[in-house]
């Protein structure tokens, strides 16, 4: 993986080295080849997935849960996963195979990156965002993934009427996103009163989810759709 060469500085994770199972380094070593690539052009998602079915990004899925999970409930729909962390890659890539999951594609690298340099306007359908890192501390919160720059490079990339799903369990991440979602004027909540939403059929609860439960967080679902 190599971090492109924009220039930015701050990033909305750190590295973690992470142990990979016997499973997941097999998995990495035959299948990356197959249904992960590395952009050097404009994503091309017709020819990537061999139909124009929409697209469902989904950004820093971990281990996949998510996407394993709606991509077999949801055989028409493409489904794009972005994750820096080697080991959730290769879990990801375990199940594409255990489950033949011929619509799911992995780009290994920074999705602000991608997004930037790789992804065409109007071309994804749904961008999900779930348990994105909180960064808790105050020095840290410019880390944070969702911010006014984020929602400006993500606003073109969705096709009218495209959606912007966003969960968390960290209640000041998610006030303040959804005080920043209220700031732009072209995303409309899908709920009155700009509420939080009932966790929809294509979100499992995941692994970061169920931690947060232990610590007795709640979840806070934000669905938007592009005017
Ligand atoms: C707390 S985990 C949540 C994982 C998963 N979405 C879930 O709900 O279980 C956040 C993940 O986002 C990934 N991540 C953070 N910023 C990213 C970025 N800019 N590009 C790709 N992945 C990123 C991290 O590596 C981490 O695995």
């Amino acid at each position: 993986m190599k971090f492109e060469s924009t220039d930015r500085q701050i990033r909305s994770f750190v590295l973690r080295k992470g142990k990979m199972t016997t499973g997941q380094r097999k998995a990495v070593e035959a299948l990356m080849p197959i249904y992960a690539f590395d952009p050097t052009t404009t994503i091309d998602f017709k020819a990537l997935f061999g139909n124009d079915h929409p697209v469902w990004l989904d950004i820093g899925f971990g281990n996949g849960e998510s996407i394993i999970h709606a991509a077999q409930q949801y055989p028409d729909v493409n489904f794009l996963g972005i994750e820096v962390h080697l080991p959730g890659v290769g879990h990801l890539l375990m199940a594409i195979e255990q489950f033949g999951l011929n619509n799911v594609r992995i780009i290994r690298n920074d999705a602000v990156d991608m997004l930037n340099l790789y992804m065409a306007d109007q071309t994804l359908a749904a961008i999900h965002i779930y348990f994105p890192d909180p960064w808790h501390k105050k020095r840290h919160h410019k880390r944070r993934l969702l911010n006014q720059e984020f929602l400006d490079l993500i606003q073109p990339k969705l096709v009218t009427g495209g959606r912007l799903h966003y969960a968390s369990d960290w209640e000041p991440y998610a006030l303040e996103v959804q005080e920043l979602v209220a700031e732009n004027a072209w995303l409309q909540n899908q709920e009155p009163n700009n509420a939080f939403a009932a966790r929809p059929a294509w979100r499992p609860v995941t692994k970061f989810e169920r931690r947060g439960q232990n610590l007795d967080h709640g979840s806070y679902d934000l669905i938007l759709h592009k005017r």
